[in-house]
C-alpha cells in the first residue's frame, strides 16, 4: 500500500529523476513509502536522454551499416549503404521518447510525485523547489528521508571550450542530425571507444587521442589488444600516451596540437574525459552533508551521508559511473532506510558493458589485478574464433577470458574474473556475473548445460576447459 503524503512531506524526497533516483522512487514507492522527486529537467536522465540509450540506439545504426555493408558475403546484393543521420537521429528520438513516456507512466503509476524544478537541500530534511523561470514561486517540501541524485556532467579541460559546433561533449554529440566526415576523440575511455566505433562504422574518419598508456584503462590488457586492433583494422588512428594542447580553428574545422608537435585537422572534436558530479547548489548552508575535494557527496557503504536521513546514490558518490550501480546503490539505500538486512554494493565485482564493436562486457578483478593483489591464479582465454555461432555471424574477433584463483595442488578455484570481448558479450555476461559473484568454481558451473550452438556457450566451454577436461576447446 502507498502511504499518502501530507502537506507536501513525503516518506522519501529524491532529488533528481535518473537512473539513480528515479530507480530510488520506484523501489521506495513498491515498498509502500509516498515517494517526491524533484527533477529540473526530463525523468530519465542522462542516460536516458543525453547518455546510454541514445549511444546504444546510434550504435545500432553503426551496426545495420556493418550487417549491410557486409551483406554480400552471404549472398545478399544490398549495395554500399548510405547513411541520412537525420533519420538515425528521429529513429534515437523516437526510441527514447517512447523509453520517457514509459518511464513517467510507471511513476505515475506507482504514485510518485514529481516536482518540475530545481532541487536545493536545507538543514532539516526540508528541500526547496525553484521552478524554471516564469513558472511560479519555489515550493519547500519534507522527506523523512532525502536521496541525492543528481548525477554528473562531461568534465571538460582547458582550451577546448564547448560550443557545440567544433568541440562537443556527449551532450552535443547525441544531437547532431548531421555526421562529421572527421573528428578527433579526446579520452579513449568507455565513452570515447563507443563513439569512435560508431562514428568510424558510420563513415567518418575518426583519431582517438588518449593520455594514458592504453585505451580502456581499467579493462583486461587481452580485451584492450582486440579492440584496438579492429579500430586499427577499420581505419581508427590511435594516439596513446599523448596529451593535447589546444585546437586552432580553421575554416569550417579545426586543428587538435597534441603529443610532440603533432596534430590532426578535423570537422569537430569529441571530449570523452570523464564525467565530473553535480552538487553546485545542491546543498544549502548547514545541511551537514559532505563533499569531497572533487565534489563527490561522501556516504558509507550503505549509502548514507554525514547528514542523519539524508542518502546519495548515483554518479553524484564516487562509485562506478554506470546506471545499473546507481539502481543498485538505491535500492540499497531503500532497504536501509527501512532497516532490513541490506548488503552494500560490492564494487569490484560490478557488471560493466562497453557497447563499442567489438562489445566488452567483464565483471570481477582482471588477470593484472589478481596478480597485483598477490592471488596466485589459473587463467583460460579462448578466441570466439572456435564458436559456431560466431562463425555463422561472421563475427570471430574477441575472445572470452576467466581468472580463477590457483588451488594448492594447481587446479582452478573460485572464479575470480570474467572477460569478455567479442559479439553481443554484453549480451552474454550474465553467466559470468553470476560466477563471480557466487564465488562459483569451475567445476559447479561446468556442470551447467549451454544451448548449441550460441555465442554464450563459450564461456562455458572455457569454463569447462578449467577443469582440466574441455569439450571443443582444450
Ligand atoms: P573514462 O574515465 O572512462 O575515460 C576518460 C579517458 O580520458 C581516460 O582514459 C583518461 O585517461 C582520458 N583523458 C582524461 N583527460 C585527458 C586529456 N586531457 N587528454 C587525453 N585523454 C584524457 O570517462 P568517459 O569515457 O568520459 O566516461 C565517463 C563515465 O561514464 C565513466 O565512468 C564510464 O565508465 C561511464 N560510462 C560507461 C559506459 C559503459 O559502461 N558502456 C558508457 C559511457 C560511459
Amino acid at each position: 500500500m502507498i502511504t499518502t503524503a501530507q502537506d507536501n512531506a513525503f516518506d522519501v524526497v529524491v532529488i533528481g529523476g535518473g537512473p539513480g533516483g528515479y530507480g530510488t522512487a520506484l523501489y521506495g514507492a513498491a515498498a509502500g513509502l509516498s515517494v517526491a522527486v524533484v527533477e529540473r529537467d526530463k525523468v530519465g536522465g542522462t542516460c536516458l536522454h543525453r547518455g546510454c540509450v541514445p549511444a546504444k540506439e546510434f550504435l545500432e545504426t553503426a551496426s545495420v551499416v556493418r550487417t549491410v555493408a557486409g551483406a554480400k558475403e552471404f549472398g545478399v546484393q544490398a549495395g554500399q549503404p548510405v547513411v541520412d543521420f537525420a533519420v538515425s537521429q528521429g529513429r534515437k528520438q523516437k526510441v527514447v521518447e517512447q523509453l520517457f513516456k514509459g518511464l513517467a507512466g510507471l511513476m505515475k503509476g506507482r504514485g510518485i510525485v514529481t516536482f518540475d524544478g530545481t532541487g536545493t537541500l536545507l538543514p532539516g530534511r526540508r528541500v526547496r523547489v525553484e521552478p524554471r523561470e516564469g513558472a511560479g514561486p519555489s515550493i519547500e517540501i519534507t522527506g523523512g528521508n532525502v536521496v541525492l541524485a543528481t548525477g554528473s556532467e562531461p568534465r571538460t579541460i582547458p582550451g577546448f571550450a564547448v560550443d557545440g559546433r567544433l568541440v562537443l561533449t556527449s551532450d552535443e554529440v547525441l544531437a547532431l542530425d548531421a555526421l562529421p566526415a572527421s573528428l578527433a576523440v579526446i579520452g579513449g575511455g568507455a565513452i570515447g571507444c563507443e563513439f569512435a566505433s560508431m562514428f568510424s562504422d558510420l563513415g567518418s574518419q575518426v583519431t582517438v587521442l588518449e593520455a594514458l598508456p592504453s585505451l580502456l584503462t581499467g579493462c583486461d590488457s587481452d580485451v584492450v589488444s582486440v579492440v584496438a586492433r579492429s579500430f586499427r583494422k577499420r581505419g581508427i588512428n590511435v594516439h596513446t600516451g599523448v596529451t593535447v594542447s589546444g585546437h586552432s580553428p580553421s575554416g569550417a574545422g579545426t586543428t587538435v596540437n597534441f603529443g610532440e608537435g603533432e596534430s590532426v585537422a578535423v570537422d569537430a572534436v569529441v571530449l570523452s574525459v570523464g564525467r565530473r558530479p553535480l552538487t553546485q547548489g545542491l546543498l544549502a548552508e548547514g545541511t551537514g552533508v559532505g563533499v569531497d575535494e572533487r565534489g563527490f557527496v561522501v556516504v558509507d557503504e550503505f549509502q548514507r551521508s554525514a547528514a542523519e536521513g539524508v542518502w546519495a546514490v548515483g554518479d553524484v558518490v564516487d562509485t562506478p559511473q554506470l546506471a545499473h550501480v546507481g539502481f543498485a546503490e538505491g535500492i540499497l539505500a531503500i532497504k536501509a532506510m527501512l532497516g532490513e538486512p541490506a548488503v552494500p554494493v560490492e564494487y569490484s565485482r560490478v557488471p560493466w558493458a562497453i557497447y563499442c564493436h567489438p562489445e566488452v562486457a567483464f565483471a570481477g578483478l582482471t588477470e593484472a589485478q589478481a596478480i597485483e593483489s598477490g592471488i596466485d591464479v589459473v587463467v583460460k582465454k579462448d578466441p570466439y574464433g572456435g564458436n559456431s555461432r560466431a562463425r555463422i555471424l561472421g563475427e570471430t574477433d574477441g575472445l572470452v577470458k576467466v581468472v580463477a584463483e590457483r588451488l594448492p595442488d594447481g587446479r582452478a578455484g573460485r572464479i575470480l574474473g570474467v572477460h569478455m570481448v567479442g559479439p553481443w558479450v554484453t549480451e552474454q555476461l550474465g553467466q559470468g556475473y553470476m560466477a563471480v559473484n557466487w564465488e562459483a568454481t569451475p567445476e559447479e558451473i561446468g556442470h551447467f548445460i549451454q544451448p548449441h550452438p550460441t555465442l554464450s556457450e563459450a564461456f562455458g566451454e572455457t569454463v569447462l576447459a578449467l577443469t582440466g577436461r574441455g569439450l571443443h576447446v582444450g
